[in-house]
């Protein structure tokens, strides 16, 4: 792919790069990870990664190396081992993760198994899920006035317990929350939250499949929120924001455009390479 006036760095075979895929919409990639995309020989990724993201891709080989709830789960060593042992045969390997591959992506443990085994590496920043689904859906992360301080905090823990957070330091020190991967545990985040001091009737959205064609947002409270998590898709990537700059969406979203981008089909095609082929490590 190629970017008038802009000159990629060299991709060096034995290398890996851990770019980030931003939230889902292809617009939304960083212009290095769209070059690395085009330069890679093999794509390791998520199984959030949407196809159209992938299609940039249609030199590489694709191996799935994802970890989602419910589906397929491989083991961070195995996957560290993955890329170490594909940089050892001379690949180019990019390390597709989505959002920001340094925020609840792992990244930082296959960087330092990376380090570790002598692999150099570079890593391409991503719009993290935080920031890019709250625009997206019309909700400003701060705003003068209203809200001066966010917090990005996750659901669970490893153990898929509810995470071990201060929840009276998080609830005071930040008029905005931002939970990722924390729809099974909302309920309890809630109760906490609420004996933390924060106000049962504050604003909390439900943001699924953010940047995407079937981008879905429900506006609760905190004293209603398990319920209305009931009604979010299964299996959607949902992201719990928690703050009064909720209130701002309805003056702002219905004149706010918000198609995604979108890949020709016809992209692997143009190439005239051969469909990549896809491993599910
Ligand atoms: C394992 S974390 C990865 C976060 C990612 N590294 C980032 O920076 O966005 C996965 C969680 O991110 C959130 N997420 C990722 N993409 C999303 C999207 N398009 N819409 C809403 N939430 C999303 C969800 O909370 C999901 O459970």
């Amino acid at each position: 792919m190629d970017f008038p006036g802009l000159v990629g760095p060299r991709f060096d075979p034995g290398s890996v790069w851990l770019v980030g895929a931003g939230p889902g919409d292809p617009g939304l990639l960083t212009l290095h990870a769209a070059y690395a995309l085009g330069q890679a020989d093999v794509v390791v990724h998520d199984a959030l990664v949407s196809e159209a993201i992938l299609s940039l891709a249609p030199q590489a080989r694709l191996e799935l190396a994802g970890k989602r709830a419910g589906g397929i789960r491989t083991q961070q060593l195995g996957i560290n081992n993955q890329l170490i042992r594909l940089a050892r045969q001379g690949q180019r390997v990019v390390r597709l993760k989505g959002g920001d591959p340094l925020v609840f992506g792992r990244g930082g443990e296959e960087a330092l198994a990376l380090a570790a085994a002598g692999i150099p590496f570079r890593i391409v920043p991503g719009i993290s899920a935080g920031i890019g689904a709250t625009a997206a859906c019309s909700i400003p992360l701060t705003h003068r006035n209203l809200a001066r301080s966010v917090a990005f905090a996750t659901g669970h823990d490893s153990s898929g317990d509810l995470a071990a957070v201060d929840w009276h330091a998080l609830s005071r020190g930040s008029e905005v929350l931002v939970f990722y991967m924390a729809q099974r545990r909302i309920g309890q985040i809630a109760a906490r939250l609420i004996e933390a001091g924060r106000a049962p009737d504050e604003p909390v959205a439900l943001i699924s499949n953010a940047t995407r064609p079937d981008q879905d947002v429900r506006i609760a409270t905190l004293a209603t929120a398990a319920e209305a998590v009931r009604a979010v898709p299964p299996g959607a990537a949902t992201l719990i924001l928690v703050g009064s700059v909720i209130a701002l969406r309805p003056l702002l979203a219905a004149w706010q455009q918000t198609e995604p981008m979108t890949v020709e089909a016809s992209n692997a095609k143009a190439s005239g390479a051969t469909p990549p082929a896809r491993i599910h490590a």
